[in-house]
């Protein structure tokens, strides 16, 4: 019994290691942005407080992280706190004010190591200095990295991200440094955070919840969405693996008609 167990287990590392080298040797995705979601839903299945799902949903993050960063993924986005997220019970909000200074404390060594970089999108100011502190020294010492960028969005939400962006070049145009004709859409990217990432090309959400949620609305614009029902702490390697299979089956076009097309 223990034998047949232990051969099914072999299979079926096997089969994944096969998949992963399937996987590289067609496109990877170059950003890829993610909506966790369904910390709290996790947490209220085990009858645990959501606290502890936002918790198992760090170790998550770490997975994933590490998993994209071997897949060959330049940018991972993670939206970890919305702009939307303040109106959460205090005790939320301060936990999961909580968790990025957990999170780099605990795996900057192993950050460093597979030279993953941390980047942040979002109103830095409006954090409590802790967490700004964390995520200020993480970036500071993974700044020289090469592998993966590892892009938190703490305070992030699109709408502000646009009309920050878009009072920039009214002021630029008042003072006569910006003429109108000059605004396009390249124009429009360099004043958003995410300027220096590649365009997403993949957005994923857990928990079967099919919304964007004030996440990258422009930046979104010709990224191939994903939606599973499986809950952010239980998304694994597996799951990851198994986005990347399916974004390369779709057939991507940018609004003309031939098939896989360059933006
Ligand atoms: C949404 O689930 C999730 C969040 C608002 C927080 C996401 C944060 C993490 C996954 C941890 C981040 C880790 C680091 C290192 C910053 P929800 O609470 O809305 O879940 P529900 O819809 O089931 O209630």
């Amino acid at each position: 019994m223990l034998r047949k167990l232990m051969r099914k287990k072999t299979a079926d590392i096997q089969l994944l290691d096969e998949r992963i080298e399937a996987v590289k040797n067609r496109q990877i995705p170059n950003h890829v942005a993610i909506i966790m979601d369904g910390n709290g839903r996790w947490a209220k299945q085990r009858k645990m407080p959501r606290i502890a799902g936002h918790h198992e949903g760090m170790k998550t993050v770490r997975q994933i992280t590490n998993f994209a960063n071997a897949m060959g993924v330049k940018a991972l986005t993670l939206y970890a706190f919305s702009t939307e997220n303040w109106k959460r019970p205090r005790m939320e909000i301060d936990f999961l004010m909580n968790l990025p200074g957990e999170f780099l404390n605990t795996y900057l060594p192993e950050l460093m190591e597979k030279g993953i970089k941390v980047e942040m999108i979002g109103d830095m100011d409006a954090l409590p200095s802790h967490t700004e502190k964390a995520i200020k020294k993480a970036m500071e010492q993974t700044k020289e990295n090469k592998g993966l960028i590892l892009n938190f969005a703490m305070n992030y939400g699109s709408r502000v991200e646009l009309v920050h962006a878009m009072k920039e070049m009214a002021e630029e145009v008042a003072s006569g440094t910006l003429k109108v004709e000059e605004i396009d859409e390249g124009l429009i990217e360099s004043k958003l955070m995410t300027a220096h990432l590649p365009e997403p090309d993949l957005l994923i959400r857990t928990s079967g919840e099919v919304r964007l949620s004030n996440f990258m609305l422009w930046q979104l614009a010709y990224a191939e969405f994903i939606f599973t029902d499986v809950l952010w702490p239980d998304y694994d390697e597996d799951c990851f693996l198994q986005a990347i299979e399916d974004f390369q089956k779709r057939n991507r076009r940018f609004g003309s008609l031939e098939g896989d097309q360059k933006r």
